[in-house]
């Protein structure tokens, strides 16, 4: 009896220290300590023993007991921290796990784009308000009040006096052209100016019309200044964004703030120029208006008439985006779906 116990608590203990799992752990448990198994047994049947048996056998059963218990426990512990180091084991051959990190709406890519471009030509950055007077927006710019120019522009009016004196109504600015005059007042000649800014017309949205969307206007203000200067700085500007050699081309138009004034082109950023679908055939793409500052916003800013010279540019940043990113539809910009923003 003394060898069979002894016998079974070794092979239990060897068992024990080669299980490999918290299972294997549990159904080692079952078989050496659980109802049936053969250690239950023999101590159930302690009490048919002789006295003399019993002081022999009871206390090597219990003891015998006690060390497979022990056993277990602490190949239990043992198991545990090996999971636990599993569980922390660092497998530095993974691949990468992709993290979902904010990112710029493609408008602020482009602006900062444009930034770039113009500050590494010796550009400063020019800001004036949304919502703006009425007078900065139109009178200064040579848009009187029954000037055709202002039909020209569906305005939203915050407030309009009927009988009013001079540009006192508040309109949310139709164009970045109204911060011309602003920064005319406050700085002298020569300047080199770019203003990124929102503005708003009272549009029937469709692909290509929004009533919220962003101009960018430039403003080169000097003693000599010429439309030479204009197209070199054009076709600097839009050979770095869009990284290709690109001409720009004048078309004569009429815009109240310059003289002469122009709309241009860019040769098509698709085909270079031979002519495609992006281009209906035509080689060039229209990109914005521009001319030589009147000599009235020069006044309306309290510059002498005839002192200075200079070029104003205005184009629309979504226009550009669009040609740059191939997007169709102009209300992808506000549309706030994510499906759209997380491309870029
Ligand atoms: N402000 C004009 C518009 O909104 C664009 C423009 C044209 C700006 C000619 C200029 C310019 O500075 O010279 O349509």
């Amino acid at each position: 009896m003394l060898e069979k116990i002894k016998k079974i608590k070794n092979k239990a203990i060897e068992e024990i220290n080669k299980a490999k799992s918290a299972e294997e752990l549990e159904v080692l448990r079952i078989n050496y300590l659980g109802k049936k198994s053969e250690f239950n047994q023999i101590l159930k049947g302690l009490k048919d023993l002789s006295d003399e048996e019993k002081k022999l056998v009871g206390p090597l059963a219990n003891e015998s007991k006690t060390e497979i218990q022990t056993a277990l426990e602490n190949k239990m512990g043992e198991l545990e921290d090996l999971i636990d180091m599993e569980k922390e084991w660092i497998d530095v051959t993974a691949p990468g796990k992709r993290i979902k990190k904010g990112h710029y709406h493609p408008l602020s890519i482009v602006q900062r784009d444009i930034e770039d471009i113009f500050t590494s030509m010796g550009f400063e950055i020019a800001d004036g308000p949304e919502v703006e007077s009425e007078f900065y927006n139109f009178d200064a710019v040579n848009v009187p009040e029954d000037h055709p120019g202002r039909d020209m522009q569906d305005t939203f009016w915050i407030s309009k006096d009927e009988d009013r004196e001079k540009g006192t109504g508040t309109v949310l600015r139709t164009q970045t052209s109204s911060v011309q005059v602003r920064y005319m007042q406050n700085h002298k000649p020569p300047y080199r100016i770019i203003i990124p800014g929102r503005v708003f017309r009272q549009e029937a949205t469709d692909a290509s019309h929004e009533h919220t969307f962003h101009q960018f206007e430039a403003l080169v203000v000097g003693k000599k200044v010429s439309v030479a200067n204009f197209l070199y700085i054009a076709e600097t500007f839009f050979s770095q964004f869009f990284g290709k050699k690109l001409n720009v081309r004048l078309r004569p138009s009429y815009f109240p703030f310059v003289e002469p004034g122009f709309e241009f082109d860019i040769s098509c950023t698709n085909c270079e120029g031979k002519g495609c679908s992006s281009c209906k055939q035509t080689g060039w793409l229209e990109v914005g208006g521009a001319g030589m500052v009147h000599q009235n916003v020069f006044e309306a800013a309290g510059y002498e008439r005839g002192k200075y010279q200079g070029f104003a540019w205005g184009f629309g940043l979504e226009r550009l985006a669009m040609m740059k990113y191939k997007i169709d539809d102009i209300r992808h910009f506000h549309g706030g779906d994510v499906r759209f923003t997380k491309q870029f």
